[in-house]
């Protein structure tokens, strides 16, 4: 096999108390890369399409060739691929964009070179590659988007992931408005320390929300969905943040929170028909505030990245 295309999916992380800690797959968005062997031992970036011109053609400082270079210096492999990587979500929309990209690369090359590597071992270098986009190690967006499913990262010295079983009759509406925010920046105004009453509440609610997710019981995941750490503080970030969530809870979301570092708002429901209703009525609240947006219904991707050629 000389060549070899990817989809990986888009993600949501954080899903209310679980921050650096819990996040879930999507069909859809995701994005699409392609591997191709050339005859060098140079890795390079030939196109990125989707990002209008926003992401770095150094393969040094892209998620998607950070990731694969990760992973070829492990193994001592030398081999040279140029790479097309087709992004189909906004960079920087809180919806794992980068990692997807991560995740589609070492995904695609274990299956390009027959390395027969599990997904546990792509992992650290789907992080690695992760790590370029956001400066930081955190694997709710990566893990999801390469293992699929609900996962929960149990610990991350050593890594430990926890792949959650989860009512299948979730939908998940997100809004995605037209505002930037970037997660370096949107870490960086997070409190270092909490006060162990916000710990206990966290705990609490990330616990109940886990046995929620198992006993699929969904009135426990609501009331769950809570989060002490990030979204007090990153909401101000989003000026349509209380609009979208009174919107969405107004007809019948089971919660609504930020998606991952934000500024795309995420909310659960149990069937397409109200999914689809909240996606609406999340966009209508944007657009009052002023504020375009792309909207998403998705229930729960289950297998991470497929091959598409
Ligand atoms: N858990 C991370 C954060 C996800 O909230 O900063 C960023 O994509």
């Amino acid at each position: 096999m000389r060549k070899i295309k990817v989809f990986a999916p888009a993600s949501v992380s954080n899903v209310g108390p679980g921050f650096d800690m819990m996040g879930f797959a999507l069909n859809k968005p995701g994005d699409e890369v392609e591997l191709k062997l050339n005859n060098t031992n140079e890795i390079r970036i030939i196109k990125i399409s989707g990002d209008s011109g926003r992401l770095p053609l150094n393969p040094e400082k892209n998620t998607t060739t950070g990731a694969i270079k990760s992973l070829l210096n492990k193994y001592n492999i030398n081999i040279g691929l140029d790479v097309s990587i087709h992004k189909k979500m906004g960079i920087g929309s809180g919806l794992g964009s980068s990692a997807a990209s991560a995740a589609a690369g070492v995904f695609a090359l274990n299956k390009l070179l027959n390395l027969k590597l599990s997904k546990h071992e792509l992992l650290e270098h789907a992080i690695a590659g992760e790590f370029i986009a956001s400066g930081s190690v955190h694997a709710d967006n990566v893990a999801p988007a390469l293992f699929g499913g609900f996962v929960l990262i149990r610990s991350y010295i050593p890594i430990d992931i926890v792949r959650l079983d989860y009512p299948k009759n979730l939908f998940c509406s997100i809004v995605y408005p037209n505002i930037v925010i970037n997660t370096i920046e949107a870490r960086k105004i997070l409190d270092k320390t909490f006060e162990l009453k916000s710990g206990i509440a966290q705990a609490g609610n990330a616990a109940g929300l886990v046995a929620g997710l198992l006993t699929k019981n969904i009135s426990l995941i609501g009331r769950s969905m809570v989060d002490q750490f990030a979204e007090p503080k990153r909401a101000a970030l989003i000026p349509c943040y209380d609009e979208i969530r009174k919107a969405a809870f107004e007809v019948g979301a089971i919660n609504c929170n930020i998606s991952g570092s934000g500024p795309s708002m995420f909310a659960f429901s149990t069937s397409l028909k109200a999914a689809e209703k909240i996606a609406l009525v999340m966009k209508k609240a944007a657009k009052q505030k002023g504020f375009g947006s792309k909207t998403y219904v998705s229930k729960i991707n289950e297998k991470g990245p497929i091959v598409i050629k």
